[in-house]
């Protein structure tokens, strides 16, 4: 299975998330490809921000190796399962999703929360998504 995680700048939240769902993933022992984009490209070619590095990496995970990119109608075909982690991003991804699409689209919280964006907040904003992403990582590798 393949997922794409999205979210508005693919610095902070995304690509927690990616790095969050490749460790689970791994750690169960779950063949997972996993990989992240941003609704905008600000962003793109840059490593996370570092608070976002600093946070998953407490928790033993490194994405500072990750670098951004714009989402991509041709994501659409490529993933089996693309999350959006707010509404926003969900809306905008609806309307970028082409005709033929086969990923299935989704907000990531199995609940339907919104993951907040951190990007204006302090380190406790990045330990709240983090916090978030560990039950989202667990329903999707434990969702196989
Ligand atoms: P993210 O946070 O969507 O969680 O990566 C943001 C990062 C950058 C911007 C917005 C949100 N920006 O506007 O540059």
């Amino acid at each position: 299975m393949r997922v794409l995680c999205v979210c508005l700048g693919n610095i902070c939240r995304s690509p927690m998330a990616e790095g969050m769902i490749a460790a689970r993933a791994r750690e169960a022992g779950v063949a997972l490809e996993v990989d992240s984009a941003g609704m905008g490209d600000w962003h793109a070619g840059d490593p996370p921000d570092p608070r976002a590095i600093a946070a998953a990496s407490a928790r033993g995970i490194d994405i500072s190796r990750q670098r951004a990119r714009r989402v991509r109608p041709e994501d659409f075909m490529a993933f089996d399962l693309i999350l959006a982690m707010d509404r926003s991003n969900l809306a905008a991804l609806e309307r970028l999703r082409p005709v033929g699409a086969t990923a299935v689209l989704r907000i990531a919280d199995p609940e339907g929360r919104e993951v907040p964006d951190p990007y204006v907040g302090g380190a406790q904003d990045f330990e709240t998504v983090l916090d978030m992403l560990e039950v989202i990582a667990e329903s999707v590798v434990g969702g196989g």
